[in-house]
């Protein structure tokens, strides 16, 4: 028998969806797909994150370890815009496994994509809440300690979880609402918004690197650059190399880099545009790439400036930014600081959540969950409004009573996860498919996405051990879930089935549909006109 576990989906079947019935609007350009990557990666990471990382993990080796994340981003990112160049659909790494590594794995990295965006989603309206009460202090607001928090939190000193003497985090819940409301009424309204968000926050980015240069003081660097070492590996708890905390968790340059990688994730979700891209395979592998380097060397320069600025020791661990700059006797540039750090966490969540119900959008049309449902595209908005809103219905609960240590944890490991299987995607596909049309090739194959796959592997291990059996977890009940649901309702079971059918299988067993019969690609670009314009919209 076939087995469908390692069938593949036909990449002509791919691009032929693409000429179907309820598609999304073909409206993004290369600009606007860049503004959605930087509109999805300047955030929680940066703003928040860098404090507890530099002053726990690394001093001011954070610059190295911006370095090191970054670098497994860039290669991680130069396979997904292979793919999403040769798979302009939505749906991101999920689809492209479908194309090259089967159903099951496909399944494997689009629940795990829900954890990379409906958790990273959490995470960040969680950090959104934190940054959105300090800002509102500085007027002299407060809200009541009851709605501020989530109710527990986990004491990394104690080991376990302590209740916080909170309900929950109200302003987690009201902005995930307000941005559901947005995105359910179309991707035109939040492209835009997003785009002036960016600017904001990338203005004061820059604001924090030219002013903040000019009160750096080199003894901070040179004092002690890296305080925990440049390692900080284990493995399932055991030390392999550098220091661990009274916890066991690695410390060190590595350990940071595991920590701030946080502040990369969002440039895949530039893929999960690719359907809404008026020119896919040109503009989306532009948009991860450019918005992937910009933030590379801003994130260098902001690490460079904030442990220039304060001894590591000395770092806050909830505004690192903005009370560097309040440390210096520059309390206005707080309000700006802190002002662009809200904008900024918006314009992310807003991308996070926009990505979340397209790679299960993507999920439904193959029948591995309920297409009635989240394959429903909204007659006059044409967005994928159901699961818009189911999305925000499980980020707003979650940002509003879980932690953002146990949240942002999560993220991190699933979403290297993501990358360890993208980048093993393409070294798959170069070998099975060597002549399908590619306009965008990774260079330097094998070396790069084997570099990948390590750099991305080490980070995995930089983080403490929880973190690998949360994700056990998480993946076990996704196959669970496959196996009861997903398997049964394929589509791709019922065309193997079919093919059975009418010409039995091949001697070895396989499908004898061919996963790759050619055409595999058309030559020309695939067609960017709207179906609004075709029905005349
Ligand atoms: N990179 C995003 C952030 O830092 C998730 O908020």
């Amino acid at each position: 028998m076939p087995n469908q576990l390692f069938s593949k989906k036909p990449l002509d079947v791919l691009l032929g969806e693409l000429k179907g019935e309820h598609r999304l609007r073909r409206i993004l350009g290369p600009v606007q797909l860049t503004s959605l990557g930087v509109g999805a990666i300047i955030g929680t990471g940066i703003f928040v994150l860098t404090g507890v990382a530099a002053h726990d993990k690394t001093g001011p080796a954070l610059m190295l370890s911006f370095v090191v994340a970054g670098i497994a981003c860039i290669f991680a990112a130069l396979c997904y815009a292979e793919f999403a160049a040769m798979v302009p659909v939505a749906g991101s790494a999920y689809t492209y496994a479908y194309a090259t590594l089967g159903e099951l794995f496909a399944w494997i990295i689009g629940w795990d994509l829900v954890l990379e965006y409906a958790v990273g989603s959490a995470t960040v309206a969680n950090g959104w809440s934190h940054y959105f009460q300090d800002f509102i202090g500085l007027f002299g607001f407060k809200i009541p300690e009851v709605l501020a928090n989530a109710p527990f939190d986990y004491d990394p000193k104690l080991g376990h979880l302590v209740a916080t003497d909170t309900f929950m985090n109200l302003p987690a819940l009201v902005i995930t609402f307000v941005l559901t409301v947005v995105l359910v009424k179309g991707i035109q309204e939040s492209a835009s918004i997003n785009a002036a968000m960016v600017i904001v926050k990338l203005a004061v980015v820059f604001f924090v690197i030219i002013v903040g240069a000019f009160y750096i003081d080199p003894a901070n660097w040179t004092r002690d650059f890296a305080p925990y070492g440049y390692t900080g590996l284990s493995f399932f708890g055991h030390s392999i190399a550098g220091m661990t905390d009274a916890g066991g968790a690695p410390l060190g340059m590595m350990a940071g880099a595991a920590t701030i990688f946080f502040a990369y994730i969002g440039f895949d979700s530039v893929s999960t545009h690719s359907e809404e891209a008026r020119n896919p395979q040109r503009d989306v592998p532009i948009g991860i790439i450019v918005s992937l380097i910009v933030c590379t060397l801003l994130y260098i320069l902001v690490s460079a400036v904030l442990t220039g600025m304060v001894p590591y020791n000395q770092i806050d661990i909830n505004a690192p930014v903005s009370k560097a700059f309040e440390a210096k006797g520059l309390p206005w540039a707080q309000f700006v600081i802190s002002l662009g750090a809200l904008t900024g966490i918006t314009s992310v969540l807003l991308v996070m959540m926009l990505s979340q119900p397209r790679v299960m959008l993507a999920m439904a049309r193959d029948g591995l969950v309920p297409q009635s449902f989240f394959g429903a595209i909204h007659d006059k908005f044409r967005t994928p409004w159901k699961s818009t809103i189911l999305t925000g219905c499980a980020v707003g609960i979650m940002s509003a009573f879980l932690p953002l240590r146990i949240l942002a944890e999560l993220v991190n490991i699933g979403t290297l996860l993501a990358f360890v299987i993208v980048c093993a995607a393409v070294l798959v596909m170069r070998k099975t498919h060597p002549d399908a049309h590619r306009p965008f090739r990774v260079p330097l194959s094998p070396f790069v996405p084997i570099a990948g796959i390590a750099i991305c592997m080490l980070l995995m291990f930089s983080l403490p051990v929880e973190n690998w059996y949360r994700l056990i977890i998480w993946l076990a009940v996704g196959i669970a879930i496959y196996f009861f649901y997903g398997k049964k309702h394929s589509h791709l079971r019922g065309q193997l089935a079919h093919e059975i059918q009418s010409h039995g299988v091949s001697p070895a067993g396989s499908p004898t549909i061919d996963p790759m019969a050619p055409p595999m690609f058309p030559e020309e670009p695939v067609d960017g006109r709207l179906d609004d314009e075709k029905d005349g919209h």
